[in-house]
Order: C-alpha cells, then sequence, then structure tokens
C-alpha cells in the first residue's frame, strides 16, 4: 500500500491552473464554455491515465452546468481526483474554482463528473487498480460516486424507454380514452 503524502499515494489526484486569455473568449466577452469543457476533459484523461498506468478514454460526462460565467483574465484551476473504481471504468470529478487576481477572489464555478474508461493495448477495457479510500473526504467521495453510479443506470433505463414508439392513440404517456382524439396545445377559444 502507498505511504500518505509519497507521489504514488497522490496519484489519484491531480490539479492544473490555467490563465484564461483574451483569445478563449466568447462573443460575451466571457470564457467560451467549450474551452472550460476541453480543460475539463484534459484533466479528467490525465488523472484517470495517471492512475490506471494505461491509456484512458472519456466514456461519459455528467451534466455539466455553468452557474457563473468564467472571465478572461481569471486563472482557472481544475482539481480532479479517481473517486470511484469498477472493473475496467472509474469516475473521475473534477472542481473547478476561478481566482481573480486583482482582487484575490475565488469562486467555485462547477463541479462535474467523468466516466473514464482504461483501455488495454489491444484497445479493449482492462481493469484498474482498485480504488481504497483513505481519508474521510474520499470515502465520502466514494460513496456519492456510488450514488451518481445508480443514478446513470436509471437514467439510461429510463431514456432507453423514452426511446420506445409512442402508441398512436396516447398524448404525453397517457392513453386516450375520451374519443375526442389529441388535446390541442394552442389556440386559446374566443
Ligand atoms: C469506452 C468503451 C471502450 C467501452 O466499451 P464497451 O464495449 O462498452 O466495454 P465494456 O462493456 O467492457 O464496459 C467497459 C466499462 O464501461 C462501463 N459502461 C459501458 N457502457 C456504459 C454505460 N452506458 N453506462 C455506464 N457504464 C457503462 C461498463 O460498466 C464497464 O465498467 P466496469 O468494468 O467498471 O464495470 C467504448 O464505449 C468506446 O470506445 N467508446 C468511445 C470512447 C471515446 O472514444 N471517447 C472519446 C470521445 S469520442
Amino acid at each position: 500500500m502507498a505511504e500518505p503524502g509519497t507521489a504514488d499515494a497522490d496519484r489519484h489526484r491531480l490539479s492544473m491552473t490555467i490563465l484564461m486569455t483574451p483569445d478563449m473568449s466568447n462573443f460575451a466577452g466571457n470564457v467560451h464554455g467549450g474551452i472550460l469543457l476541453k480543460y475539463l476533459d484534459q484533466v479528467a484523461y490525465t488523472c484517470a491515465t495517471r492512475y490506471a498506468r494505461t491509456y484512458a478514454v472519456t466514456l461519459s460526462v455528467d451534466q455539466v452546468v455553468f452557474r457563473e460565467p468564467v472571465h478572461v483574465g481569471e486563472l482557472v484551476t481544475f482539481d480532479a481526483s479517481v473517486n470511484r473504481t469498477g472493473r475496467t471504468s472509474m469516475e473521475v470529478g473534477v472542481r473547478v474554482t476561478t481566482q481573480d487576481l486583482v482582487h484575490q477572489t475565488v469562486r467555485h464555478t462547477n463541479s462535474c463528473y467523468f466516466t473514464m474508461v482504461a483501455l488495454g493495448p489491444d484497445g479493449r477495457p482492462v481493469q484498474v487498480p482498485p480504488w481504497h479510500p483513505r481519508t474521510a473526504d474520499e470515502r465520502r467521495r466514494q460513496f456519492a460516486a456510488e450514488r451518481r453510479s445508480e443514478l446513470r443506470r436509471e437514467i439510461d433505463r429510463t431514456t432507453r424507454g423514452i426511446k420506445q414508439p409512442v402508441p398512436e392513440d396516447t398524448v404525453a404517456g397517457q392513453k386516450d380514452t375520451s374519443g375526442a382524439g389529441p388535446a390541442r396545445t394552442h389556440g386559446v377559444p374566443g
């Protein structure tokens, strides 16, 4: 087992800091969401690959919500960690904070969760080292990651259900027994 404080013990964590420069801006003058998504993916890739010691690919990323704009000139830090391992997959969480260099204020702008899968030289999924949390924070993150994993499976099942063809005589998932045909959703009677 890795000794706490050694490089191996920290192999599940990664931090990357980037200055937001004017070439990263959108039409509103703030940082383009796509730029942040690219860095998020790079950080998740690096964290997962270094942890697994083998190439990893992005299987999915959960809902990303940009609650507040990130401004040009701010220093953005991406703190990533492996929160949970399956057999070949890993959940990597990324916490994004921004620092205003002039006013020295720090904001937590968003967090998101990637599912990465480790691949062997033949391009097939391979087993990853099982993650054993050591601190209370790591255990909390692993517990939350388990719950998110269940939620993803639930969303998968529900999404497959949504994709099923809708029978002709149903409106919004309810069977029409009135004989009046489909309900009108527009056109207010005079
Ligand atoms: C990731 C990839 C290799 C998985 O292939 P696969 O045939 O589904 O492999 P497996 O069935 O062995 O599953 C691998 C892992 O992914 C998980 N997984 C696969 N599909 C999943 C899904 N829909 N939801 C959640 N987990 C899923 C499996 O549970 C397994 O994890 P585990 O071993 O920890 O239990 C394949 O989907 C792929 O190559 N995707 C493209 C990745 C890529 O190129 N990303 C960059 C963006 S284009």
